[in-house]
């Protein structure tokens, strides 16, 4: 089995963006505890970053036909990120949206995720854990 998780814009810089609300990891530690779950459970993680949607979009095209679930943190995107939201769709995999911080218990603008209607689910406020989390339940569920 293998699952993508994939970072959207300004996640490559954890540890150095408000760590009250982020937290003090950077991605590469959480990738890396990631992957240290995945071992335990047998499961090949892929993780990606990138800053800009069309990469993004271009990451999960050439790589959902070798995946079998999807874990995403799309940062901003999650907000207004339809193009993202249409290639998550036409993968076909099992979508998680996870998010660092609390989401509903930050501004108004925040509170609308236009993934979460066609993600499996969504965890959210968290922190690392909840990546950790989404990994557990695609393990069990695929
Ligand atoms: C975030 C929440 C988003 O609103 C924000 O734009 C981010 C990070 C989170 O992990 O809490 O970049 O996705």
């Amino acid at each position: 089995m293998k699952i993508l998780l994939i970072h959207g814009p300004n996640l490559n810089m954890l540890a150095k963006r408000d760590t009250a609300l982020y937290g003090d990891k950077t991605l590469t530690e959480i990738d890396s505890l990631v992957k240290k779950r995945a071992q335990e459970l047998g499961v090949e993680v892929l993780a990606f970053q990138s800053n800009s949607e069309g990469t993004l979009i271009d990451f999960i095209q050439a790589e959902c036909p070798k995946a079998d679930g999807i874990i995403i943190n799309p940062g901003a995107l999650t907000h207004y990120g339809y193009s993202l939201r249409e290639a998550l769709v036409d993968s076909a995999l099992p979508v998680i949206e996870v998010h660092l911080s609390n989401i509903y218990a930050r501004e108004e603008w925040r509170h609308k995720s236009v993934i979460a209607p066609i993600a499996r689910g969504q965890i959210s406020g968290l922190g690392w854990r909840g990546c950790v989390a989404a990994l557990e339940i695609l393990a069990a569920e695929i």
